[in-house]
């Protein structure tokens, strides 16, 4: 029996997009931008908060990318992508990449193992060799393996909430009392 028939609830109700969307934006999350691309001239940038970690062993994470993504392809054939997870300071960055790539100009990148593009001054960057991939309904769940990381914890990260960036002031973070 797959989920969508379980006899729990039949027939499954409709939800509405909108409701939906904006249940969702409740869920507070980081903001990291996924790269792909080892030859310079397909390299791939694209902006996504449905990042997260799913297994320390092996070291696993993932992100949900639409299917109809250009930066899809260029991660599937290279079998490979990063995952930046991008700081305060770089909200320009993922207002950039959230309208597909268009130019790296000012984005300082670094490769390490699988070729895909490194930002040098991200709060910490995944370097991941493909895993595997699920289907997401509209979307394609792309798992990665990490080989190689970094973190630099004087950079605060960038969060989104509610369709807003926000600052992180690391700080303030532990809620007290
Ligand atoms: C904060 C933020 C988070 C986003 N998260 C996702 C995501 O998780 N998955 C996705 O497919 N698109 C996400 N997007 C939209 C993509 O960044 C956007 O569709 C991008 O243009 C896709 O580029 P591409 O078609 O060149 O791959 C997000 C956009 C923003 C601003």
């Amino acid at each position: 029996m797959t989920a969508g028939s379980a006899p729990y609830v039949h027939p499954l109700p409709e939800i509405d997009d909108r409701r939906f969307r904006d249940a969702l934006s409740h869920f507070v999350t980081g903001v990291v931008l996924v790269t792909a691309g080892a030859r310079p001239d397909e390299r791939v940038g694209v902006t996504v908060n449905s990042f997260t970690s799913v297994s320390l062993d092996p070291p696993l994470v993932l992100f949900c990318l639409g299917r109809r993504a250009k930066s899809l392809p260029v991660i599937l054939s290279n079998r490979a992508f990063a995952a930046n997870i991008l700081g305060r300071e770089q909200r320009w960055i993922a207002d950039r990449f959230s309208l597909g790539t268009r130019s790296w100009t000012g984005v300082e990148t670094a490769t390490w193992v699988t070729g895909a593009p490194i930002l040098v001054d991200a709060p910490a960057a995944l370097d991941c060799v493909l895993q595997a991939t699920h289907d997401g309904g509209d979307h394609v769940i792309v798992v990665g393996r990490v080989v190689r990381l970094d973190a630099d914890d004087d950079r605060p990260p960038l969060g989104y909430y509610r369709g807003n960036y926000v600052g992180i002031d690391r700080r303030k973070l532990p809620l007290r009392g």
